[in-house]
């Protein structure tokens, strides 16, 4: 059936479009008694909502107010499916006149028609980026879980934005100035950096009506050791497909990535020594997994994003009866997309490490 469902023991199925009436996930699998109230979901969903003041962000501007229909009595979960829905009220079906029979440059337009032979054009349909709202609803319940059962704390920030690139930090550091990054435009931890990377995004979406693309990085720090199913649901290979099934993602790498490509065996390998009667890695290129096994390392991700589609300049494209033409995607839309993925990335990484988490002690 379609990929709509994702997770083994902790199983989210998220529905919904752009332009429907509403948006939802329904969670199966989720332990018993863990206590969970709407603040806890919306919290996490207004993480995710466009900044109002925000000037590289989209001018929809949604109330995304969460609502739990199912499997919450007295404030505790009870272990049957949980449902949580938010209602689509910001719709502007007239913005999509234009590319009711045209394929948007960059969007999955053309790729939706061909496999289904009908495409819902109002806002992308379901390959817009609202139906990430339904992944960051789970992500709250799976943070609460890793909150309850382990010591597990996740949290992104943008590292680089088009060639500018902020200061590299100890993920120490990051996660005690958290509130920093919260507070930033772009989340970026980089304050002075941050500044010349909002420049550069404002002049590419005002005077070339164009966007840029990012790198951000997500931290899930003091994750359970031994977290993984070698071989198909290795943890790197669980995480990597959950972040890259996040619209506008194209590039995951964990620890070291790419670079590993340049190093030699002897500066990539973590060595480990016992300090204090604990076992210790000296470096971390392996990202906090070894043979898609955490280690207890801090696991390190990084995504690259692409720059938005929409844009308002022209571009050559086809329509559905196969003539070719330009088009320019007014609209509202986001410019450069880093600090909305970056919730969305998160709370991914969160049901991984939860579903993996309950798989772990399932067999323990
Ligand atoms: C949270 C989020 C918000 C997005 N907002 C926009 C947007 O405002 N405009 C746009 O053109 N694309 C936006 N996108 C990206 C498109 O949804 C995505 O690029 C498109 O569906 C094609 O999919 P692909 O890039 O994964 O191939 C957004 C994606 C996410 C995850």
């Amino acid at each position: 059936m379609a990929g709509n469902t994702f997770g083994t023991l902790f199983k989210i199925t998220t529905w919904g479009e752009s332009h429907g009436q509403a948006t939802g996930v329904v969670i199966d699998g989720c332990p018993s008694n863990i206590p969970l109230k709407e603040s806890d979901i919306q919290k996490e969903v207004d993480r995710r909502k466009p900044a109002s003041t925000s000037k590289i962000s989209t001018t929809r501007h949604e109330e995304d107010k969460v609502q739990i229909l199912s499997g919450v009595f007295e404030g505790k979960t009870t272990g049957t499916p949980i449902s949580i829905i938010a209602q689509n009220k910001n719709i502007r079906e007239e913005d999509y006149n234009d590319i009711k029979t045209a394929y948007r440059p960059g969007h999955a337009d053309y790729t939706y028609e061909l496999k289904y032979g009908i495409r819902d054009y109002l806002g992308g349909g379901r390959a817009s980026g609202r139906e990430t709202l339904a992944r960051v609803m789970a992500g709250a319940v799976a943070k609460k879980i890793l909150l309850l059962k382990t010591k597990t704390e996740i949290f992104g920030h943008t590292v680089q934005v088009g060639d500018i690139k902020a200061k590299k930090f100890d993920t120490d550091y990051i996660l005690k100035n958290m509130g920093v990054t919260e507070k930033d435009q772009l989340r970026c931890l980089d304050q002075k950096t941050s500044k010349k990377m909002l420049k550069f995004i404002e002049e590419i979406r005002f005077r070339e009506g164009d966007s840029v693309g990012a790198i951000i990085e997500i931290i899930i720090k003091n994750p359970p050791k031994g977290l993984g199913e070698p071989v198909f649901d290795k943890l790197d290979a669980d995480l990597a497909k959950a972040m890259m099934s996040i619209g506008a993602v194209k590039g995951v790498e964990i620890g070291a990535g790419f670079k590993t490509a340049e190093m030699k065996g002897s500066e990539n390998n973590d060595q480990m020594k016992i300090a204090g009667g604990k076992v210790k890695f000296l470096t971390n290129n392996c990202g906090g997994i070894l043979g898609g096994i955490s280690t207890g390392e801090d696991i390190v991700i990084r995504l690259a994003i692409k720059p938005v589609p929409s844009i308002s300049k022209e571009l050559k494209t086809i329509t559905t009866s196969g003539k070719n033409i330009s088009i320019n995607t007014l609209g509202r839309h986001d410019c450069c997309l880093a600090p909305r993925i970056i919730p969305v990335a998160e709370n991914m990484a969160a049901i991984v490490i939860t579903d993996h988490f309950l798989r772990q002690t399932s067999i323990k």
